[in-house]
């Protein structure tokens, strides 16, 4: 098969030709149409072939799996090794979503050089289509994006930069601070950004960074005028283990519904009641019968023994 040629559409999926895939281009036509974009975390196979199938556009496997899959108080500790398990895992059940893989703390802060050698590894080791940095980091921008790297800006409330914010603050609240962030966005857009997350910001600064980019911009915390929405899957149907923030709208009670299968799992187990004999295995009739003849006929002979 010729690469440049996949059957069905341009935009079909490499893995399924039925399947047209979003890709960086798509979601930037998606903004000119005004069509909404869906993106949610995921960090396992089974989560993102379930996020995949539900039609979401974009998955992020994010640093956040510090939090809610490691159990981290923040999302600084997770490295690049780690962070590349999860991608992979993610891009084996994603067929049709655009994957962007969260470059994590540490691993793009140093030179320029470091930071593209990090981001090549998560396009050729784990499979991710985009990566995403925190912070007005243009100079970096600028080179993933001559090295063919499609990169996801990310400002405001930025979680790796929690230290310096002095915890996770909503920001952009000041007639300067608001100038400063519309520039940031700006200039990640000029450096080559093929998207930026916004996170934790008043709305009304989402929505004029919004209208003022050609790119799409994804909200978090940010207000409904993006251009698309992303949630941290675990917040979203609480499995989180963490207070619900404003934004985090919660579709349903994984917890709860996990929480009963176990304890129904566990008392059954005490019980006796699981397995069933229908969830056995038995041996075919033929065996049975055999080792029970056998049995017979080694009955008296073990009566006399004892
Ligand atoms: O790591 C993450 O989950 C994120 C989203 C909150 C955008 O960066």
């Amino acid at each position: 098969m010729s690469i440049t040629n996949f059957p069905g559409s341009a935009n079909s999926s490499p893995l399924d030709p039925s399947i047209t895939k979003v890709t960086i281009p798509a979601l930037a036509e998606m903004k000119r149409q005004g069509k909404p974009i869906s993106a949610l975390t995921a960090y396992d196979y089974a989560t993102s072939r379930l996020v995949d199938e539900a039609g979401i556009d974009m998955v992020l496997v994010g640093d956040s799996l510090a939090m809610v899959v490691m159990g981290q108080e923040n999302t600084l500790a997770v490295t690049v090794d780690e962070m590349l398990h999860h991608t992979r895992a993610v891009r084996r059940a994603v067929r049709r979503a655009l994957v962007v893989a969260d470059m994590p703390f540490g691993s793009y802060h140093g030179t320029v050089a470091e930071g593209v050698a990090n981001a090549v590894r998560f396009i050729k080791e784990a499979g991710a289509e985009a990566v995403k940095i925190e912070g007005p980091r243009v100079a970096l921008v600028r080179a993933l994006t001559d090295a063919e790297i499609p990169v996801a800006g990310h400002l405001g409330l930025t979680p790796q930069s929690v230290h310096r914010m002095g915890g996770y603050r909503v920001q952009a609240r000041t007639a300067d601070s608001v100038e400063q962030i519309k520039a940031d966005a700006k200039a990640l857009e000029e450096a080559g950004a093929g998207l930026l997350v916004i996170e934790g910001i008043p709305r009304e600064v989402a929505a004029t960074i919004t209208a003022e980019l050609t790119i799409p911009t994804i909200g978090i915390g940010a207000g409904p005028d993006c251009d698309g929405q992303i949630l941290v899957f675990h917040d979203m149907v609480n499995l989180s283990f963490a207070p619900q923030a404003k934004f985090a709208r919660r579709y349903a009670d994984a917890a709860a519904l996990f929480r009963k299968a176990i304890e129904d799992y566990r008392e059954d187990v005490e019980h006796r009641a699981f397995p069933s004999d229908e969830e056995s295995y038995h041996l075919p009739s033929a065996v049975k019968k055999e080792l029970e003849a056998e049995r017979a006929e080694l009955k008296p002979v073990q009566l006399r023994k004892a």
